[in-house]
Protein backbone atom coordinates (compact mmCIF):
# COMPACT_ATOMS: atom_id res chain seq x y z
CA UNK A 1 0.00 0.00 0.00
CA UNK A 2 2.99 2.46 0.68
CA UNK A 3 3.84 2.86 -2.56
CA UNK A 4 0.20 3.81 -3.66
CA UNK A 5 -0.43 6.47 -5.84
CA UNK A 6 -3.23 8.81 -5.15
CA UNK A 7 -4.78 10.48 -8.34
CA UNK A 8 -7.69 12.81 -8.19
CA UNK A 9 -9.81 11.94 -10.56
CA UNK A 10 -12.82 14.88 -11.82
CA UNK A 11 -16.17 13.50 -11.85
CA UNK A 12 -18.51 14.30 -14.77
CA UNK A 13 -17.21 14.78 -18.43
CA UNK A 14 -13.47 14.98 -18.13
CA UNK A 15 -13.59 11.44 -16.27
CA UNK A 16 -13.79 9.03 -19.63
CA UNK A 17 -10.85 11.32 -21.48
CA UNK A 18 -8.79 11.11 -18.72
CA UNK A 19 -9.56 7.28 -17.88
CA UNK A 20 -9.58 6.73 -21.77
CA UNK A 21 -5.87 8.52 -21.63
CA UNK A 22 -4.64 6.56 -19.04
CA UNK A 23 -5.43 3.51 -20.69
CA UNK A 24 -3.95 4.34 -24.07
CA UNK A 25 -0.96 5.43 -22.26
CA UNK A 26 -0.86 1.53 -20.91
CA UNK A 27 -2.37 1.63 -17.43
CA UNK A 28 -4.78 -1.40 -17.03
CA UNK A 29 -8.03 -0.07 -15.44
CA UNK A 30 -10.64 -2.31 -14.85
CA UNK A 31 -13.89 -2.32 -16.86
CA UNK A 32 -16.26 -1.20 -14.66
CA UNK A 33 -14.24 1.70 -13.68
CA UNK A 34 -16.06 4.61 -15.55
CA UNK A 35 -19.22 3.16 -14.13
CA UNK A 36 -18.42 3.04 -10.54
CA UNK A 37 -20.22 5.00 -7.78
CA UNK A 38 -17.30 4.39 -5.31
CA UNK A 39 -15.64 7.18 -4.75
CA UNK A 40 -12.36 5.29 -3.95
CA UNK A 41 -10.98 2.94 -6.21
CA UNK A 42 -8.00 1.10 -5.92
CA UNK A 43 -6.33 -0.57 -8.59
CA UNK A 44 -3.86 -2.70 -6.69
CA UNK A 45 -2.31 -3.98 -10.23
CA UNK A 46 -1.09 -0.29 -11.14
CA UNK A 47 -0.68 0.51 -7.86
CA UNK A 48 -2.69 3.35 -7.72
CA UNK A 49 -5.58 4.53 -5.92
CA UNK A 50 -7.86 6.89 -7.65
CA UNK A 51 -10.53 9.81 -5.31
CA UNK A 52 -13.47 10.88 -7.39
CA UNK A 53 -13.49 14.52 -6.32
CA UNK A 54 -16.01 17.34 -8.00
CA UNK A 55 -14.16 19.25 -10.74
CA UNK A 56 -13.56 22.02 -8.70
CA UNK A 57 -12.37 20.23 -5.64
CA UNK A 58 -9.47 18.36 -7.05
CA UNK A 59 -6.65 20.75 -6.96
CA UNK A 60 -7.59 21.46 -3.30
CA UNK A 61 -7.46 17.74 -2.46
CA UNK A 62 -4.00 17.81 -4.35
CA UNK A 63 -2.83 21.27 -2.32
CA UNK A 64 -3.60 19.30 1.15
CA UNK A 65 -1.32 16.20 -0.31
CA UNK A 66 -4.29 13.71 0.22
CA UNK A 67 -3.75 13.24 -3.71
CA UNK A 68 -0.27 12.73 -5.07
CA UNK A 69 -1.79 14.17 -8.39
CA UNK A 70 -4.96 15.51 -10.33
CA UNK A 71 -6.60 15.94 -12.96
CA UNK A 72 -8.18 19.43 -13.40
CA UNK A 73 -9.41 22.03 -16.57
CA UNK A 74 -7.37 25.02 -16.56
CA UNK A 75 -10.37 26.83 -15.72
CA UNK A 76 -10.25 25.22 -12.69
CA UNK A 77 -6.78 25.79 -11.66
CA UNK A 78 -7.31 29.69 -13.06
CA UNK A 79 -10.36 30.03 -10.11
CA UNK A 80 -8.55 28.13 -7.69
CA UNK A 81 -5.32 29.82 -8.17
CA UNK A 82 -4.12 26.56 -5.28
CA UNK A 83 -0.58 25.57 -4.27
CA UNK A 84 0.17 22.99 -6.78
CA UNK A 85 2.75 22.17 -10.00
CA UNK A 86 0.95 21.60 -13.66
CA UNK A 87 2.88 18.89 -15.14
CA UNK A 88 1.58 18.37 -18.33
CA UNK A 89 -1.03 19.56 -20.80
CA UNK A 90 -3.03 16.64 -21.48
CA UNK A 91 -4.86 18.32 -24.52
CA UNK A 92 -8.35 16.89 -23.18
CA UNK A 93 -11.66 18.12 -22.90
CA UNK A 94 -10.95 21.52 -24.81
CA UNK A 95 -13.15 24.30 -25.00
CA UNK A 96 -13.02 27.82 -23.89
CA UNK A 97 -13.83 30.42 -21.20
CA UNK A 98 -16.39 33.47 -22.95
CA UNK A 99 -17.98 36.55 -22.24
CA UNK A 100 -21.80 35.96 -23.28
CA UNK A 101 -25.19 37.39 -23.25
CA UNK A 102 -27.80 38.34 -24.71
CA UNK A 103 -27.90 39.75 -28.25
CA UNK A 104 -27.66 43.60 -29.05
CA UNK A 105 -27.38 44.00 -25.87
CA UNK A 106 -25.26 46.90 -24.04
CA UNK A 107 -24.08 45.97 -20.32
CA UNK A 108 -25.83 48.36 -18.18
CA UNK A 109 -23.81 51.50 -17.28
CA UNK A 110 -24.85 51.44 -13.96
CA UNK A 111 -23.35 48.21 -11.65
CA UNK A 112 -23.02 45.88 -14.57
CA UNK A 113 -23.59 42.26 -13.31
CA UNK A 114 -22.39 39.26 -14.26
CA UNK A 115 -23.23 35.87 -13.30
CA UNK A 116 -20.53 32.82 -13.23
CA UNK A 117 -19.28 29.97 -11.61
CA UNK A 118 -15.71 31.40 -11.76
CA UNK A 119 -15.91 34.64 -10.10
CA UNK A 120 -12.15 35.08 -9.35
CA UNK A 121 -11.44 34.93 -13.06
CA UNK A 122 -14.64 36.94 -14.08
CA UNK A 123 -13.41 39.59 -11.32
CA UNK A 124 -9.94 39.68 -12.87
CA UNK A 125 -10.53 39.71 -16.88
CA UNK A 126 -13.32 42.38 -16.41
CA UNK A 127 -10.62 44.35 -14.06
CA UNK A 128 -8.14 44.26 -16.85
CA UNK A 129 -10.47 45.20 -18.89
CA UNK A 130 -11.10 48.42 -16.50
CA UNK A 131 -15.30 48.06 -16.45
CA UNK A 132 -16.22 47.74 -13.26
CA UNK A 133 -18.50 44.86 -12.48
CA UNK A 134 -20.84 43.18 -9.62
CA UNK A 135 -20.00 39.67 -9.71
CA UNK A 136 -23.00 36.71 -9.26
CA UNK A 137 -21.51 33.65 -8.46
CA UNK A 138 -24.15 30.68 -9.25
CA UNK A 139 -23.18 26.92 -9.37
CA UNK A 140 -24.51 26.06 -12.66
CA UNK A 141 -27.42 26.80 -15.52
CA UNK A 142 -25.40 29.91 -15.27
CA UNK A 143 -27.12 30.58 -19.00
CA UNK A 144 -30.63 31.40 -17.12
CA UNK A 145 -28.99 34.56 -15.76
CA UNK A 146 -29.00 36.89 -18.72
CA UNK A 147 -32.14 35.15 -19.48
CA UNK A 148 -34.05 36.06 -16.26
CA UNK A 149 -32.73 39.20 -15.77
CA UNK A 150 -30.39 38.05 -13.48
CA UNK A 151 -27.27 39.66 -15.17
CA UNK A 152 -26.31 41.64 -18.07
CA UNK A 153 -23.61 38.95 -19.00
CA UNK A 154 -22.09 35.69 -18.26
CA UNK A 155 -18.61 34.20 -18.29
CA UNK A 156 -18.66 30.72 -18.79
CA UNK A 157 -17.43 27.81 -20.41
CA UNK A 158 -18.65 27.36 -24.08
CA UNK A 159 -17.72 23.34 -25.51
CA UNK A 160 -19.49 22.65 -28.45
CA UNK A 161 -21.40 26.25 -28.74
CA UNK A 162 -25.14 24.25 -28.24
CA UNK A 163 -25.72 25.73 -24.97
CA UNK A 164 -25.52 29.28 -25.88
CA UNK A 165 -27.28 28.70 -29.14
CA UNK A 166 -30.65 26.44 -27.73
CA UNK A 167 -30.84 29.75 -25.21
CA UNK A 168 -30.63 32.15 -27.80
CA UNK A 169 -27.19 33.74 -26.33
CA UNK A 170 -24.06 35.21 -27.66
CA UNK A 171 -20.41 35.04 -27.57
CA UNK A 172 -19.11 38.87 -26.74
CA UNK A 173 -15.43 37.73 -26.22
CA UNK A 174 -13.42 35.06 -25.85
CA UNK A 175 -11.26 34.65 -22.97
CA UNK A 176 -8.92 31.84 -22.61
CA UNK A 177 -9.05 28.55 -24.22
CA UNK A 178 -9.10 25.65 -21.78
CA UNK A 179 -7.75 22.06 -21.51
CA UNK A 180 -7.21 19.38 -18.55
CA UNK A 181 -3.87 19.28 -16.49
CA UNK A 182 -1.99 16.93 -14.68
CA UNK A 183 -1.37 18.45 -11.29
CA UNK A 184 0.83 17.47 -8.77
CA UNK A 185 1.19 18.29 -5.61
CA UNK A 186 5.19 19.40 -4.67
CA UNK A 187 5.93 17.18 -1.83
CA UNK A 188 4.68 14.11 -3.26
CA UNK A 189 6.77 15.51 -7.17
CA UNK A 190 9.88 15.06 -4.80
CA UNK A 191 9.08 12.17 -2.88
CA UNK A 192 7.18 9.89 -5.40
CA UNK A 193 8.95 11.64 -8.28
CA UNK A 194 10.55 8.28 -9.82
CA UNK A 195 6.98 7.04 -9.83
CA UNK A 196 5.50 10.59 -11.22
CA UNK A 197 8.39 11.00 -13.76
CA UNK A 198 6.96 7.37 -15.22
CA UNK A 199 3.30 8.44 -14.88
CA UNK A 200 4.54 12.24 -17.12
CA UNK A 201 6.62 10.32 -19.90
CA UNK A 202 4.10 7.37 -20.59
CA UNK A 203 0.93 10.14 -20.81
CA UNK A 204 3.35 12.38 -22.82
CA UNK A 205 4.10 10.22 -25.64
CA UNK A 206 0.60 9.19 -25.91
CA UNK A 207 -0.57 12.84 -26.16
CA UNK A 208 2.74 13.81 -28.61
CA UNK A 209 1.72 10.49 -31.11
CA UNK A 210 -2.16 11.96 -31.25
CA UNK A 211 -0.70 15.49 -32.22
CA UNK A 212 1.86 13.44 -35.15
CA UNK A 213 -1.99 11.77 -35.63
CA UNK A 214 -4.07 15.03 -36.48
C1 LIG B 1 -21.06 23.51 -19.02
C2 LIG B 1 -20.96 25.01 -19.17
C3 LIG B 1 -22.02 25.31 -20.19
C4 LIG B 1 -22.02 24.08 -21.07
C5 LIG B 1 -21.25 24.35 -22.33
O1 LIG B 1 -22.05 23.22 -18.12
O2 LIG B 1 -21.15 25.65 -17.93
O3 LIG B 1 -23.27 25.46 -19.57
O4 LIG B 1 -21.36 23.05 -20.34
O5 LIG B 1 -21.24 23.24 -23.18
P1 LIG B 1 -21.68 23.38 -24.71
O6 LIG B 1 -20.95 24.57 -25.29
O7 LIG B 1 -21.21 22.09 -25.33
O8 LIG B 1 -23.15 23.53 -24.76
P2 LIG B 1 -22.26 21.76 -17.48
O9 LIG B 1 -22.95 20.87 -18.45
O10 LIG B 1 -20.96 21.28 -16.98
O11 LIG B 1 -23.27 21.99 -16.32
P3 LIG B 1 -23.59 23.20 -15.35
O12 LIG B 1 -24.58 24.05 -16.07
O13 LIG B 1 -24.14 22.54 -14.15
O14 LIG B 1 -22.32 23.94 -15.08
Amino acid sequence: MEDMITIAMPKGRIFEEAAELLRQAGFQLPPEFEDSRKLIIDVEKERFRFILAKPMDVPTYVEHGVADLGIAGKDVMLEEERDVYELLDLKISQCYLAVAGLPNTKMNDVAPKVATKYPNVAARYFREQGEQVEIIKLNGSIELAPLIGLSDRIVDIVSTGRTLVENGLVEYERIIDITSRLIVNPVSYRMKDERVNELVERLAEVIQSKVIES
